[in-house]
């Protein structure tokens, strides 16, 4: 019956004649490896080389490249010329031009994409945010839902996760990623994709792509679309690791980034794309271009022309080309060349055919275009549920003198700063189908908790002051109990193309910061960006600091749930928050250098600086809660281990406060000397636990040949023998340190 309705359908749509239905490549029962192949065999050269092309269909994510126009691709659809467009969205939409697609000669399906980053209409934390909670189960739920909702209006496939290591606060890309660490990051990548990809056999989730593929997080200066210049070590200690958790997670794709790597672009390097990632990571999916990033090779300077950079990008094992059109125009032409082989060809598409036939799109093109579940199943009070306590564990308590949070529902408060009452300063540049106006604004959300609460702008969208603003905020502070500031910038500014100089608090806010201190107030700092501020000039000027992020939709609740005390707070930063812009890039798993920097007071010729502390404002891993906890009875299994042995690692942790609070237990390690230097700290293990007050709890950790090991710069793994620290603590810096060798 099922199969009868399709083929009625597909008669229907003028797609099929019945003598078409009962090609192998069109029968549901046949294993995909051999409908896929059957396929091929019956394509033109144009019909292959046409999979190999994205072009984008609505909203432009990049700048207009060879477009042109809607007419000309919808053409280019119905001849075969065109195997995935992406920002088309929407059940109508989708389903209109997926009708398009399925008149071409052999009905091949459209791969609608789309970049679903951190949520499609329920949005959730920034994704740097939602790294900060600790929380992989969390993590992997957030994504789920992000899928469900995105599938429910045609989507099949989201360019997500980044997992770009970056310790570059001035690059608004920052807010995508998860911080500045590969151990963690590489574990909240493959939970990403989990939540995104589930195992594709369902219409609830999407493929995954990997992006940006690699070391796009390292771009010099922050600066967006710059180039990259690291070497091999770096590479595949620091920054490959998320990429290859990601892949071993089972992501369908990856993406090109649009950096250089030892001066040849990403999306024309064999030695990134063959060797690496097919070769010795075995990838089976396919791989998507950035944006143009073909054709941006000829501004790079490595390609000639355009059938060069096709050329080059095809050789370099790069598959499908997101809107340079380079390949459409000139693939087949080096094909016929001898350039190409026809085999390479073959094996691309293939890949591209796989995950249709995966999805289910040669059996129901329009699987994905259910106008009931786009209706019922997005934006939902479950989802915003799941959204809120994402946030909730999100957000970062960074100081809290005198125990000045939580503030009790019923003091009277003076809310001042503009962001905090503007809806279009809430959320960021990747918000998918988000709506400013549906996310709850910071204003908002503490009006839902406290009942005797004012408001006042105290300075411009553009962060700049007034003495008129700073009077009327000075005169609402004095008849308030409690000041909140929400200071910080626009949630506009995180994302693609935003990179800052000056990733600070502005000299406005600091103004206004320095009036409101005079009234003696108790004075609570909310910073809401997309990336770590420089805080060091507020920080003396308030009594608590909350790092709120962006939070996506449920914004303004959840702040008022961590302020008001309803939420203890149990986030701890995944990036160091600079002392100063001169610092950047700032890490706690740095190298030591031939000339550390010496805290016994003898600074003479050591690596420092001369006016600033080395030391970030906040290092990696810190973050506060309404408890206290104590560390304990710290030992370890042996003191020598042979390279087959274990080692394990215990420590006691205690609630020394009257309040049930989550703490995550961070270990390190430091391998005193290798073949290749090592950082001064690296994280290896973490666990978030929840204790009631004066709960103590022992926790187990278990180092193995695994995390004390390290990549040279062929990407071999090494595990060599020597003395070895481990670390546990609460953030990176307050540790306890025991010794032991490997032998
Ligand atoms: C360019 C961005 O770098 C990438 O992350 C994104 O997925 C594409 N544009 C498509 O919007």
């Amino acid at each position: 019956m099922k199969h009868f309705l399709l083929i009625f359908q597909l008669l229907l749509t003028g797609t099929f004649t019945i003598a078409q239905i009962r090609l192998p490549y069109q029968n549901a029962k046949l294993p995909i490896d051999q409908r896929v192949k059957d396929i091929v065999s019956r394509m033109t050269l144009a019909e292959k080389v046409g999979q190999l092309n994205q072009l984008n269909g609505g909203v432009f994510t990049g700048p207009a490249v060879n477009d042109n126009g809607q007419k000309q691709k919808m053409q280019m659809a119905k001849e075969g010329k065109v195997g995935s467009m992406l920002n088309v969205i929407g059940t109508t939409e989708t389903r209109a031009i997926q009708q398009i697609a399925m008149q071409s000669r052999l009905g091949i399906p459209l791969l609608f994409a789309y970049d679903v980053i951190h949520g499609y209409k329920t949005i959730f934390p920034i994704p740097l945010a939602e790294a900060c909670s600790w929380d992989l189960n969390q993590i992997q739920l957030n994504s789920s839902i992000a899928a469900s909702e995105a599938s429910a209006a045609g989507i099949h496939w989201t360019f997500a996760p980044m997992c770009d290591i970056s310790n570059d606060p001035r690059w608004g890309r920052v807010m995508e990623g998860a911080g500045e660490d590969p151990y963690y990051g590489a574990l909240v990548a493959a939970a990403r994709v989990k939540g995104f990809q589930g195992n594709l056999n369902d219409n609830k989730h999407l493929m995954a792509c990997v992006k940006h593929f690699a070391a796009y997080g390292a771009v010099e200066a922050g600066r967006e679309y710059n180039q990259v210049d690291i070497s091999r070590v770096l590479l595949w200690n620091k920054y490959l690791p998320p990429y290859k958790a990601a892949v071993d997670a089972g992501a369908a794709t990856v993406m090109n980034a649009f950096n250089v790597f030892e001066g040849v672009p990403v999306s024309g390097n064999k030695y990134l794309v063959t060797d690496i990632l097919r070769k010795k990571w075995g990838f089976k999916g396919f791989l998507v271009s950035d944006w143009a990033s073909f054709k941006e090779m000829i501004a790079h300077g490595y390609a000639a022309d355009e059938k060069d950079a096709a050329l080059k990008a095809f050789e370099a094992g790069s598959e499908m080309d997101m809107e340079s059109q380079v390949t459409i125009k000139y693939l087949a032409e080096l094909v016929k060349e001898g350039k190409v082989s026809v085999q390479q060809l073959d094996a691309s598409v293939g890949k591209i055919l796989y995950f249709k036939f995966k999805l289910g799109l040669f059996d129901d093109p329009y699987k994905y275009c259910d106008t009931a579940r786009e209706s019922n199943e997005i934006f939902t009070a479950e989802n915003k549920l799941v959204a809120r306590k994402a946030a909730q564990a999100s957000i970062v308590l960074l100081k809290n003198e005198n125990k000045v949070l939580p503030v009790a529902t019923g003091k009277k408060i003076a809310l001042v700063g503009f962001f905090a009452n503007s809806p279009n300063d809430l959320l960021d540049f990747w918000i998918a189908q988000g709506k400013a106006t549906d996310a709850v604004t910071l204003y908002d959300g503490l009006k839902n908790k406290y009942a005797n609460i004012s408001f006042s702008n105290g300075y411009l969208s553009d962060c700049t002051t007034n003495d008129s603003l700073i009077a009327a905020a000075v005169a609402q502070a004095a008849t308030a109990e409690v000041v909140f500031v929400n200071i910080g910038i626009s949630g506009v500014y995180g994302g693609e193309e935003r990179s800052l100089a000056y990733p600070q608090i502005s000299n406005g806010q600091i103004q206004l910061l320095k009036a409101l201190k005079k009234t003696g107030k108790p004075i609570v700092a909310l910073v809401s960006s997309g990336r770590p501020l420089i805080l060091t000039e507020a920080e003396p000027l308030v009594d608590g600091i909350v790092q709120c992020w962006i939070l996506g939709t449920e914004h303004g609740n959840a702040i008022a749930d961590i302020v008001s005390g309803a939420y203890n707070p149990s986030g701890k930063t995944v990036m160091s928050f600079p002392y100063a812009i001169g610092q950047i890039p700032v890490y706690y798993n740095h190298f030591n250098t031939g000339r550390p920097d010496s805290t016994n007071g003898n600074l003479s010729w050591n690596s420092r600086y001369r006016d600033i502390p080395n030391e970030p404002l906040y290092p990696f891993g810190y973050g506060l809660s309404y408890s206290t906890f104590g560390y304990s009875d710290f030992n370890i299994s042996k003191t020598v281990i042979s390279k087959t042995d274990q080692l394990n690692v215990q420590v006691t942790i205690n609630n020394t406060s009257n309040l049930t609070g989550e703490e995550v237990v961070q270990l390190y390690i430091r391998d005193y000397a290798a073949s290749v230097i090592r950082p001064v700290k690296e994280l290896k293990g973490f666990q978030k636990i929840s204790l009631k007050p004066g709960e103590k709890r022992k926790i187990n950790f278990v180092l193995t040949a695994k995390e004390l090991s390290f990549f040279d710069a062929a990407g071999n793994i090494v595990f060599e023998s020597g003395k070895f620290a481990v670390f546990v603590g609460g953030n990176s810096k307050e540790v306890m340190q025991l010794d032991f060798e490997v032998k």
